[in-house]
């Protein structure tokens, strides 16, 4: 096993820790992300495994090895940055046959581990070209055969898609992916990208910082969130401020604070078993809510809750809404499995209903922050602007 074990892993700079006491254990051959916002350490702790900073505290093994103190040339990792650093004046076929003539391997078996390596990642016909005659998604490609032709057992890649398009990131996104699973290596990918990180891993780390918050399979850090960070940071959310105000045998009766003494109830099943008159936090995905003019028919199971809508914003393959209840704002996506303008029918300032099975209110064992309601969070951090032309088109019925 040459699985890699980082251990109370932590650097500092000038008395900055940029990466606190960090331990977590990433499997041989597996894809793991790094994802947090700008400045929580991604690309510092990635510097340590690749050997170009060396760490405060703490050790970093590479299967029964520690290769904390290992020079970077001596690690088997190595390291794809967002920048490609391609040599301009060798060509493509140059810049990957580098690392294996400095080593003076024979000719031909250079020769031989080019072409595959061209061959992964869709380059053969372009191994004459020059770095500044192909397009950003080729260097990229060409600098991951650069990096794997040393045959590295752990590939380090930081935001290596950052310089490209939407539509080519996603395509690289699907690229990558396959190489991984042609060469089964260990990559460890760093990205402030949720659903490059989401798309892309086995398991991802979320970061805040120099800390690791929540790590997991994607799916599982999405619907089961640790911490009011992981479930903002990944994904849309809404936050509900709640105090417990009964525990049944298999969900908690909730009294939500909408704000100016605005209160209303819901429930929710539970993943850790909070204390009557406890305060606590609701996490509720907007595509979890369903909205609706009609007030839906009493179930046990689901919560409905009243609001009015304050603004609308087509999307193409949903429409989100921002619901007023009291003071909170929530963030509802409802999908157009059928064309759009079938339910036409929801309008700017109109009451409605949302509602939602128990089961998706998701607790988080932690206080709404003061002033951090729903609104604050969803609505002002990340501004969303109002479709005019379907305002215009639904107001002019
Ligand atoms: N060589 C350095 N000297 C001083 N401070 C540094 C140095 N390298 C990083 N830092 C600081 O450490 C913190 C973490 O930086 P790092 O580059 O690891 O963040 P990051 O998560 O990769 O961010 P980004 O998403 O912007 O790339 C930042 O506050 C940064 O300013
Ligand atoms: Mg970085």
């Amino acid at each position: 096993m040459e699985e890699i074990r980082i251990e109370n892993l932590t650097k500092s700079f000038d008395g900055f820790i940029a990466v606190n006491d960090v331990s977590f254990t990433i499997k041989t051959g597996e894809l793991f992300s790094f994802l947090g916002p700008s400045g929580c350490g991604k690309t510092t702790l990635l510097r340590m495994i690749a050997g170009f900073e060396t760490p405060l505290t703490g050790r970093i093994m590479l299967g029964n090895q520690d290769i904390t103190q290992l020079p970077p040339y001596k690690r088997q990792v190595n390291t794809i940055f967002q920048n490609y650093s391609l040599f301009p004046h060798m060509t493509v076929y140059e810049n990957v046959a580098f690392a294996l003539r400095i080593k003076k391997v024979p000719h031909a078996e250079i020769d031989s581990r080019v072409k595959e390596m061209l061959q992964l990642v869709k380059m053969e016909d372009q191994a004459a070209k020059y770095p500044n005659t192909i397009s950003g998604g080729q260097k990229q490609r060409v600098a991951i055969a650069r990096a794997l032709i040393n045959k590295p057992k752990v590939l380090l890649l930081d935001e290596p898609l950052a310089a490209l398009d939407l539509k080519l990131r996603q395509h690289m996104l699907i690229e990558l992916m396959n190489i991984h699973d042609a060469v089964g290596i260990t990559f460890i990918y760093v990205t402030h990208d949720q659903s490059e990180a989401m798309s892309i891993s086995d398991r991802a780390a979320v970061m805040n910082h120099g800390n690791i918050i929540q790590s997991g399979p994607p799916d599982d850090i999405y619907e089961r969130p640790a911490s009011i960070f992981s479930a903002y940071f990944i994904g849309e959310t809404n936050l509900i401020p709640a105090e417990v105000t009964s525990i049944e045998e298999e969900y908690v009766d909730l009294k939500c604070n909408a704000g100016d003494g605005e209160f209303f109830e819901i429930d929710s099943t539970f993943h850790f078993r909070p204390e009557v008159g406890q305060k606590l936090t609701v996490s509720l995905r907007p595509e979890k809510i369903a909205i609706s003019r009609t007030k839906p028919r009493a179930q046990e199971d689901i919560n409905v809750i009243k609001g009015i809508i304050e603004d609308i914003l087509y999307l193409g393959s949903h429409t989100q809404y921002i619901v007023k209840v009291g003071n909170l704002k929530f963030r509802v996506f409802s999908q157009h499995k059928r064309v759009y303008f079938d339910d036409k029918a929801l309008d700017w300032e109109e009451p409605v209903w949302l509602f939602w099975h128990d089961t998706d209110s998701w607790l988080i064992d932690e206080v709404t922050p003061m002033g951090m309601d729903v609104g604050e969070v969803n609505v002002f951090e990340r501004p969303f602007q109002t479709s005019r032309g379907v305002k215009r088109l639904l107001k002019s019925e």
